[in-house]
């Protein structure tokens, strides 16, 4: 089976075999019959990139479905199963009035894997709206409820990339959004900037989503016209004493402090200072407006868009001795 239409990046790479479960039964069933070593467990596909044939049973998690597990006047606990289209739930959670998700709206990808590299954009984490969510053991078909301290989230980190990694499958995500009194967060530049050209003095949350939407469409390629996988690294985190000799030689360089000792460092703006920005080699390349996406323009590869990943790395450590790390998954 072919796995182009279930990769953002549109990669073609073949699987042994492809079974699509839309039940947690169904799902139950395929585990207990194969061996863990023989799966590869497929989500929204948004944040990997596949580099070869898979010689295994992809199984596509196609769970389906929404419910609201509690509610008060101010509060609602909500539950997605993990095949629901993550930016449709963030839609669909809106219309109902309900507030947390604004922010993250039109990230690609479905709602299972959001907690597993903890999504985040314009200044809200997955972490910040999460409450639980359930997973199935691969090997033992173990059910368990994962809170967020269990979670142990982190920036683009999670349990399931460390300790946990792929000994779990999500099955369903809940969280707690607002009903009343939602906490507009404003504080990424482009979204204040969004709503004073607007003039909306009484935003709502359905603006601060409509603004994301618009800053999202003008940086970064749609996946479905343009193949990508969002930020293909991470933004650096480096010692102050290193980021103040950078800053020496490059005081226009953006940074963000995270403690005393550390700064983060946005990967984008490397990679468009080595020149790298709108770069292409065959059909793997360099987005244009947003130096931290790296493109398929049609026919690459994934070893292609791994090789123009790798250049990368090179350029970067050597103008700024900083080491990009890959925040996409890659096989
Ligand atoms: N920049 C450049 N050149 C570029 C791109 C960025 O100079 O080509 C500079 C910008 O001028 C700005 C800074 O880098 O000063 C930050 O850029 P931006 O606001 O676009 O965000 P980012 O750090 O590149 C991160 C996330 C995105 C998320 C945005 C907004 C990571 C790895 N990426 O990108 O997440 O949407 O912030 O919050 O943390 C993703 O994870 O797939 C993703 C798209």
């Amino acid at each position: 089976a072919s796995l182009k239409g279930y990769n953002t990046f549109g990669i073609e790479v073949r699987a042994r075999k492809f079974i699509s479960v839309t039940s947690v039964e169904d799902l139950k069933e395929v585990l207990a019959q194969t061996y863990a070593s023989e799966l590869f467990i497929l989500g929204g596909g948004s944040n990997m990139l596949l580099t070869k044939d898979i010689d295994k049973t992809v199984l596509h998690i196609d769970l389906k479905g929404k419910e609201i597990v509690s509610q008060d006047e101010d509060e609602v606990l909500l539950k997605a199963s993990a095949g629901e289209n993550w930016h449709e739930f963030v839609l669909y959670t809106l219309e109902k009035g309900f507030g947390g998700l604004e922010n993250l709206s039109l990230i690609p990808g479905k709602v299972g894997t959001a907690p597993i590299q903890n999504i985040g954009a314009y200044g809200v984490e997955l972490k910040d709206v999460f409450e639980e969510c359930e997973g199935i053991h691969i090997q033992t078909l173990e059910q368990k409820t994962f809170s967020k301290e269990a979670c142990n989230f982190d920036y683009r980190n999670s349990v399931f990339k460390n300790k946990l990694k792929g000994q779990y499958i999500i099955t369903s995500v809940t969280f707690r959004l607002s009903k009343k009194n939602h906490i507009l967060r404003t504080s990424y530049g482009a979204i204040k900037t969004a709503l004073d050209k607007k003039n909306i003095s009484s935003a709502g949350v359905k603006d601060i989503s409509d603004a994301v939407i618009a800053i999202r469409q003008e940086k970064l390629p749609d996946p479905k016209i343009l193949g990508n996988s969002g930020s293909f690294f991470k933004n650096p985190v480096i010692p102050v004493k290193q980021f103040e000799d950078l800053q020496q030689e490059y005081p226009e360089m953006p940074s963000y402090p995270l403690s005393d000792h550390d700064v983060k460092i946005p990967a984008g703006w490397l990679i468009e200072n080595t020149g790298l920005k709108g770069y292409r080699e065959g059909d793997a390349g360099v987005h244009k407006n947003q130096a931290l996406v790296l493109v398929n323009y049609g026919a690459a590869t994934g070893i292609e868009i791994l090789q123009l990943s790798q250049k990368i790395q090179r350029k970067v450590e050597e103008k700024f001795q900083i080491r990009l790390e890959p925040e996409v998954n890659i096989f």
